[in-house]
């Protein structure tokens, strides 16, 4: 029997994940099935049970349960730990570890755009979980320079105060946007229906910068419009998503897989 694989989160229907990994797996001729799970917050404790007793090798983690995994899990990736949340979940033996492959995926992404990052000005608009993720992923390749702007400023305070970067946080009006090399929105402002609006007003930016967006629906939001007609080279969500999968895919088989085919493949679906 091949081995099983999956994605676990409430709602599930339209996660792209099982259509991308199977693709992958029959891509690189590997005997496994990837299947989406449809799990209530109420039944986690139950469904990991379950999961445990089908000898599932690993799955996905998304909303509402990337946080309250972690309590079911036998082991947690520091990276993970220091993020607060699990996407991926590897099954070693009767063991299941957590790991996060979302802010990590999305700094993989980023840096086939703007190169190294660790001396680079970065500002991340929101202080959500998504923030979380990649303030803690830019810190861990050596990132040194990196802000948040945030509506709720305790938000963006508690999440620096956790870290070890020197930080500055400020309001979405207050921060001087020319200031960065690359500005990372990480909230669900702009996403569809929303799409007249910005986190952040983006008029004129520094030479070279890159802006993106962690959203995909739309492919380009009202900040990714505003960026390039300032000049900013920019990047949609969907790099992220294809990279998160990607790093998770990777933990799972110990095989990188080909990302231009799963970003094709993720385009096709969407569109
Ligand atoms: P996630 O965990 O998925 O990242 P979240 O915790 O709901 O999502 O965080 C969403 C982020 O988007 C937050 O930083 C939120 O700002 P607050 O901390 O002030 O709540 C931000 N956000 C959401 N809607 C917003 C809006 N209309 N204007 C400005 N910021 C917004």
């Amino acid at each position: 029997m091949g081995r099983l694989y999956g994605v676990i989160g409430d709602p599930i229907g339209h996660s792209l994940s099982p259509a991308m990994h199977n693709d992958a797996f029959l891509h690189q001729d590997i005997d496994a099935h990837y299947e989406a799970f449809h799990i209530k917050e109420a039944e986690l404790a139950d469904a990991i049970q379950e999961l445990r007793a089908k000898q599932i090798d690993g799955f996905n983690v998304t909303t509402p349960h990337k946080e309250t995994i972690m309590q079911h899990l036998d082991e947690i990736d520091d990276l993970a730990k220091r993020i607060g949340a699990v996407n991926t979940v590897v099954r070693r033996g009767n063991r299941l570890i957590g790991y996060n492959t979302d802010g990590i995926g999305y700094v993989r992404a980023l840096q086939e755009l703007s190169g190294t990052v660790t001396d680079k000005r970065i500002l991340l608009v929101g202080a959500g979980g998504a923030c979380k993720a990649i303030y803690f992923s830019l810190a861990s390749v050596g990132a040194k320079y990196v802000d948040i702007a945030n509506r709720t400023a305790a938000r963006a305070q508690a999440i620096v105060a956790s870290g070890k970067l020197i930080s500055r946080v400020f309001t979405p009006q207050e921060v001087n946007l020319e200031a960065y090399d690359i500005i990372i929105n990480t909230t669900t402002v702009g996403m569809y229906p929303q799409v007249n609006e910005t986190p952040v007003l983006v008029q004129s930016v520094k030479q070279h910068a890159v802006v993106s967006d962690i959203i995909y629906n739309p492919f380009e939001t009202k900040l990714l419009q505003d960026a390039k007609r300032a000049g900013a080279m920019v990047q949609n969500g969907i790099d992220m998503f294809v990279y998160q999968g990607a790093l998770a895919f990777e933990l799972w088989t110990g095989i990188w897989p080909d990302v231009a085919r799963m970003k094709k493949l993720v385009i096709q679906k969407l569109g």
